[in-house]
């Protein structure tokens, strides 16, 4: 048998420039390093291709595909079906980053044994290299046993969307001691059940400090400050892209809403006014079958008069 090195080079198209392969193992690297980690969400072919090949170290096929979407009103209805569907999507596009797939909500709560089935799915049909479950000290367990199953989990703490009922809203966790204890109890445990990556999500600078300095695994924040190794945003986020006004933490990199509404508008108008397809446009007989159809038409003409 011959074994092919998971850190392989890829030659990128677009930037002609070889990277590795990045692994769980390259993630606790750069915390060692602190070279900060990128992620970004990707949900489909293409934007997994520009995310992978602009360099950007994880791409997350996040629930949150649930409103930027399919334009359900948050993350709860989203199905394991529907999670796979773009997580395929995406593997298609992805060659160099690591490959998370967010387990959704109700894929993995109920029961222990429903949720390794899940998350399994998720790495043979969806060809995802890690899974991501919401919730701290009281998922240990069940991350021990993805883990036992040879699937690397990322934990995800803080502001936790699949909590919104329980949480009363989306509101930044950890503002006060009681919720900082918690939250440490909370990283301590998935740090020790062996999470390959930690994600802060909506908790105040401070305490997203404290945990990075404190857990072996790296943290990757959103909405938790510069402190943390990494940083995650939505894709749709950083495009504008949402129909909605952005949250604090969000920097806007482009208006792709301005450029697409611009396009399409573009479009109708050209159509309504004849403007397109102009003949450059358009398919063309060879010379010697226009000369044919010509006769044809024209004997055609003359018969008819
Ligand atoms: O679903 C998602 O996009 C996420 C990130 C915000 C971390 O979980």
């Amino acid at each position: 048998m011959s074994l092919t090195p998971i850190s392989g080079r890829f030659l990128l198209s677009n930037q002609n420039e070889l990277r590795h392969k990045i692994t769980t193992a390259t993630l606790r690297e750069h915390k060692l390093r602190h070279e900060p980690i990128t992620c970004l969400t990707a949900y489909d072919y293409s934007a997994a291709r520009l995310v992978d090949e602009a360099g950007i170290e994880m791409i997350l096929v996040g629930d949150s595909l649930a409103q930027a979407v399919l334009g359900y009103e948050n993350t709860l209805s989203v199905t394991v079906d529907e999670m796979l569907h773009h997580v395929k999507a995406v593997r298609r596009g992805v060659k160099s980053g690591l490959l998370i797939a967010d387990m959704p909500y109700g894929s993995y709560q109920i029961d222990p044994q429903a949720a390794l089935a899940n998350a399994t799915r998720f790495v043979k049909e969806g060809g995802a290299e890690v899974v991501k479950i919401e919730g701290g000290e009281k998922r240990a367990d069940l991350i021990r046993r993805i883990i036992d199953a040879e699937i690397p989990v990322a934990g995800h703490i803080g502001l936790t969307p699949q909590s919104v009922n329980v949480m009363g809203g989306y509101k930044v966790q950890g503002k006060n001691l009681s919720g900082i204890e918690q939250l440490m109890r909370d990283a301590v445990a998935l740090d020790r059940a062996g999470v390959a990556c930690l994600f802060l999500e909506g908790i105040p600078r401070e305490v997203a400090a404290m945990i990075t300095a404190e857990v072996a695994t790296p943290t990757i924040g959103i909405g938790a400050g510069p402190e943390c190794d990494g940083q995650v945003l939505v894709f749709h986020d950083i495009l504008n892209l949402t129909f909605a006004p952005p949250a604090k933490f969000v920097r806007r990199y482009a208006d792709a809403a301005e450029l697409i509404a611009h396009a399409v508008q573009a479009f109708r108008a050209d159509v309504k006014s004849h403007q397109y397809p102009a003949d450059e446009e358009s398919y063309h007989l060879p010379r010697e079958t226009k000369a044919g159809l010509d006769t044809v038409l024209a004997r055609k003409h003359a018969m008819r008069r």
